[in-house]
C-alpha cells in the first residue's frame, strides 16, 4: 500500500509530549498512527496508549496494523468523548494527550474517501460516514444566508455571498451531487489563478461544517485538561487559523487567574489557572520538513501543561 500520510513534526511534538515512558497517553487522531506508532516506540513495556479515529478505514487499517500490540487500545469515537474513553478505561489522567488536527493525506487524495476536488466524486466530506448530513445535503437543502455564512465563518471566504447565490440559482435546475457539479459553479465565478485556493476554502468551510469540527475541537480542549495529570502536558498540532485561534484561547484562558473587570466585576469568581503554557510562539515545522512534506506548511505546535 502507498504512503497513506507522513506525520507532521514528529520529533518536535514527541519530544513535547513524553514525560514519562511508563505512562499512558492518548492520541486523539489516530489517522494512519505516525504519531502513534512513534509513542509506541518510545514507551516501556508497561507504557500504554488509547486512540481514537473517526474514519473508520483509518481505524481498520491501524486495528490491523497493530493487532499484536498489547499496549494499545483503539477507539472508533470521536474524541471529544476522551474522559468517555477515559471511563472505560478505568484511567483517572493520562500523562499526555496529543491532537493532530485535520484531515489525513489519504483522506484528501483517495477519491473514494469523498475529499478531494480534484476528481469527481459524490460529494461528502463527513470523516464519520455513520453522520446523517453530507456536503450534498447542505448544498441542496440550505437557505442562501446560511450557506454564505458557512463559507464565510468557516472558509473566510470573501466571495462567500456570490457563491452562495449561485449555488441556489443552479440548484432550481438541477441537484448538486459530485464534487465536480460545486467546481464547475464555483469556476464560473473566479478567475483560474484563484480557484484552487477560493475551493480550499469553501471545501474546507463545508468540512468543518459537516463534521461539527470547531466545537468537538472545544468539547475535547475542556474533556482533556479533567484527564490530563498534573505535569502532563496537551499537545495540539494545528492547520488553520480558525482551530489555532481555539486553541491558543484555550490555553490563555486556562492559564489565568485573574478575571478582567467585564467578566467579573465585582471581583467574586474564584479562578484557578489549570494550563501552564510551554511553547509561548507556537512551533511551526523546519524548512526541510515543508520542503519534504508541502501538506505540513500551515502546521502550528502548541503546547500547554497540566499544573
Ligand atoms: C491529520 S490526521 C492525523 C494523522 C496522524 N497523526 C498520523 O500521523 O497518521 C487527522 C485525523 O483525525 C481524524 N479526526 C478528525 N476529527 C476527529 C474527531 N473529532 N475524532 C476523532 N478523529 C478525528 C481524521 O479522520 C484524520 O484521520
Amino acid at each position: 500500500m502507498r504512503e497513506h500520510h507522513t506525520p507532521v513534526m514528529l520529533a518536535e511534538s514527541m519530544d513535547l509530549l513524553i514525560v514519562d515512558r511508563s505512562g499512558k497517553y492518548f492520541d486523539a487522531t489516530l489517522g494512519f498512527a505516525g504519531h502513534s506508532g512513534e509513542i509506541l516506540n518510545r514507551l516501556n513495556p508497561d507504557g500504554l496508549l488509547i486512540a481514537s479515529e473517526v474514519d473508520k478505514d483509518a481505524f481498520e487499517y491501524c486495528q490491523n496494523k497493530f493487532s499484536g500490540e498489547l499496549r494499545l487500545n483503539l477507539y472508533n469515537f470521536n474524541y471529544s468523548l476522551i474522559d468517555v474513553m477515559a471511563k472505560i478505561e478505568s484511567i483517572e489522567f493520562f500523562d499526555g494527550i496529543l491532537a493532530d488536527l485535520g484531515v489525513s493525506s489519504f483522506q484528501l487524495d483517495e477519491p473514494s474517501a469523498g475529499f478531494t476536488f480534484r476528481t469527481d466524486v459524490p460529494f461528502d466530506l463527513r470523516m464519520d460516514k455513520t453522520k446523517k448530513v453530507t456536503a450534498a445535503d447542505v448544498v441542496n437543502k440550505f437557505a442562501e444566508e446560511d450557506l454564505a455564512k458557512i463559507f464565510y465563518k468557516y472558509g473566510e471566504e470573501k466571495n462567500s455571498r456570490k457563491i452562495a447565490r449561485s449555488i441556489i440559482n443552479t440548484r432550481i435546475e438541477r441537484k448538486i451531487e459530485t464534487t465536480g457539479d460545486l467546481v464547475s459553479i464555483i469556476e464560473k465565478l473566479v478567475p483560474q489563478h484563484y480557484l484552487r485556493k477560493t475551493l480550499s476554502r469553501v471545501f474546507q468551510s463545508l468540512r468543518i461544517y459537516v463534521n461539527d469540527e470547531l466545537e468537538n475541537l472545544k468539547v475535547f480542549l475542556e474533556n482533556s485538561v479533567k484527564v490530563l495529570k498534573k505535569g502532563g502536558r496537551l499537545v495540539v498540532i494545528t492547520y488553520h487559523s480558525l482551530e489555532d485561534r481555539i486553541v491558543k484561547d484555550f490555553y490563555k484562558n486556562e492559564s489565568i487567574i485573574n478575571l478582567s473587570p467585564k467578566e467579573d466585576p465585582l471581583g467574586m469568581i474564584k479562578k484557578e489557572a489549570r494550563l501552564k503554557i510551554i511553547t509561548k510562539k507556537p512551533i511551526t515545522p523546519s524548512e526541510d520538513e515543508v520542503k519534504n512534506n508541502y501538506r505540513s506548511r500551515s502546521a502550528k505546535l502548541r503546547v500547554a501543561e497540566r499544573i
